[in-house]
């Protein structure tokens, strides 16, 4: 069936929306996403590709450099650590909330290191690198596919020599969650798998057989260079409180006020931010079971891979909504019923629930925004079923009923759908002003 919104635009389905809300969607082109990151200290630690650049968060913070001169910062879906880290940088103190344990432990890693002697670590890289110590690799996961028998080898030994490290102090601990997160770095890169952005085995890959040993050492050594560059630049920052929480931003806050939030929320209908790190969590033994992973993924803002039952009991739940986010949900169910059939037919129940699930984290982080202070949200729009949806907006009348004001609605850079290549969407910037 031809779609109805082939070679259309986002910006044109938006204005009833804005029209509504009174505000203007303004141009503001700019580099919002991670690539940079893969080659900027202590950024590129970890090659987690969905955040958003150390360089936009550079450019928040220079933005309100005058209003703010040491702005308390807070970034509630902390990811691997994009807002801390570069808050750190700048002197700012900072707090992440993350609720995938991994990726907590890689942000925490990221902030929490940066005293680390560059040659303790390199020393103990070489003794891992040494070690005739194997561990096992994760029962419930399919290594013997994920990996060649020789690559798993390895990895298995590069494993047991970290799990060997009895740390005997502060340092010493530091030293060793910066090998397990080299080697949880490591770990597609030396698999059958590619992410790109989702997980899934790539039929043209050939991975050496001591590919884990030289990838290892050459993340170490990186890392060495970064503590090192931290240490003669950022002599100061070694002294800035960052602080990453593990736990749902539906619930957790920050213990202290905050100047502003800069996040990136996960996109509607967008990616497993679990199924999708099962490797490495897996390996560092944050999930230990398939049932372990999907119990933490009940607990995210949803995705359309969530559970058919979660979204039943969602159904019977009191809920959050507004009369956007009813019209949008008819509108797809409308469409599914005409196409008779959709990958998810529960999908209007998937959408409200994402709206739901944001609402209850911005009313939560909300309340740890002090007078004056800003709430930054990066955030693309989706396509549903030939819905529009418009994220960025829903987002932003969600925050102006919870009492903050639209400041700013910039739009960075257009999209294309994945479903419909010809239509057009955007991914903006949300700004949000506590009065
Ligand atoms: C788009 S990513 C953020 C990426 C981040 N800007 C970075 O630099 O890597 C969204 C993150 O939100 C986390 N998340 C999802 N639901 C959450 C919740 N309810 N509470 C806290 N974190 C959550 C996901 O695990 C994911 O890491």
């Amino acid at each position: 069936m031809r779609s109805t919104k082939r070679n259309g635009r986002a910006d044109e389905d938006a204005w009833p929306y804005l029209r509504e809300l009174g505000v203007k969607l303004t141009n503001a082109p700019q580099p919002i996403q991670f690539q940079p990151n893969t080659s900027a200290p202590v950024h590129r630690w970890s090659p987690y590709v969905q955040g958003f650049s150390a360089s936009f968060v550079q450019r928040t913070l220079d933005r309100y450099r005058e209003e703010y001169e040491h702005p308390v910062v807070l970034d509630p879906f902390v990811g691997s650590g994009t807002v801390v880290v570069q808050a750190k940088m700048n002197g700012c103190p900072s707090y992440g909330i993350e609720l995938n344990p991994l990726l907590h432990f890689i942000a925490s890693v990221k902030v929490k290191t940066w005293g680390t002697s560059p040659q303790r670590l390199l020393r103990a890289a070489d003794a891992v690198l040494a070690s005739e110590v194997f561990a096992e690799a994760p029962s419930f996961l399919k290594s013997e596919r994920h990996f060649r028998p020789p690559v798993l080898r390895n990895l298995e030994r590069l494993k047991g020599g970290i799990d060997s490290i009895e740390p005997h102090d502060e340092e010493e601990q530091h030293v060793k969650e910066l090998l397990l997160l080299a080697f949880a770095s490591i770990l597609v890169d030396s698999s059958n798998l590619k992410r790109s952005p989702c997980l899934g085995y790539s039929r043209t890959k050939i991975v050496e057989d001591d590919a884990p040993l030289r990838l290892f050492q050459q993340k170490v050594q990186h890392m060495a260079e970064d503590l090192q560059f931290c240490q003669t630049f950022y002599p100061l920052a070694l002294e800035t409180k960052s602080e990453v929480l593990l736990g749902n931003s539906m619930e957790v806050r920050p213990p202290e006020s905050c100047d502003l939030i800069i996040t990136s929320p996960p996109y509607m209908n967008g990616l497993d931010y679990v199924m999708n790190y099962k490797i490495e969590m897996g390996w560092l033994g944050f999930g230990r079971s398939h049932r372990d992973l999907k119990r933490l993924k009940d607990q995210m803002v949803v995705c359309d891979n969530v559970s058919k039952g979660l979204i039943r009991e969602f159904e019977h739940s009191s809920r959050y909504t507004n009369p956007w986010i009813e019209q949008i949900k008819e509108s797809i169910a409308e469409n599914i019923e005409r196409r008779g059939s959709y990958r998810r037919r529960d999908m209007p129940e998937i959408v409200h629930k994402y709206f739901d699930d944001m609402q209850k984290i911005m009313r939560n982080v909300v309340q740890a925004l002090r007078p004056g202070g800003r709430f930054l949200l990066v955030v693309g729009d989706s396509l549903i079923a030939d819905t529009y949806v418009p994220t960025d907006l829903i987002l932003a009348r969600i925050g102006r009923e919870l009492g903050l004001r639209i400041e700013g609605l910039e739009k960075a850079r257009e999209r294309r759908s994945g479903q419909i290549r010809s239509y057009r969407l955007r991914e903006t910037v949300v700004i949000l002003k506590r009065g």
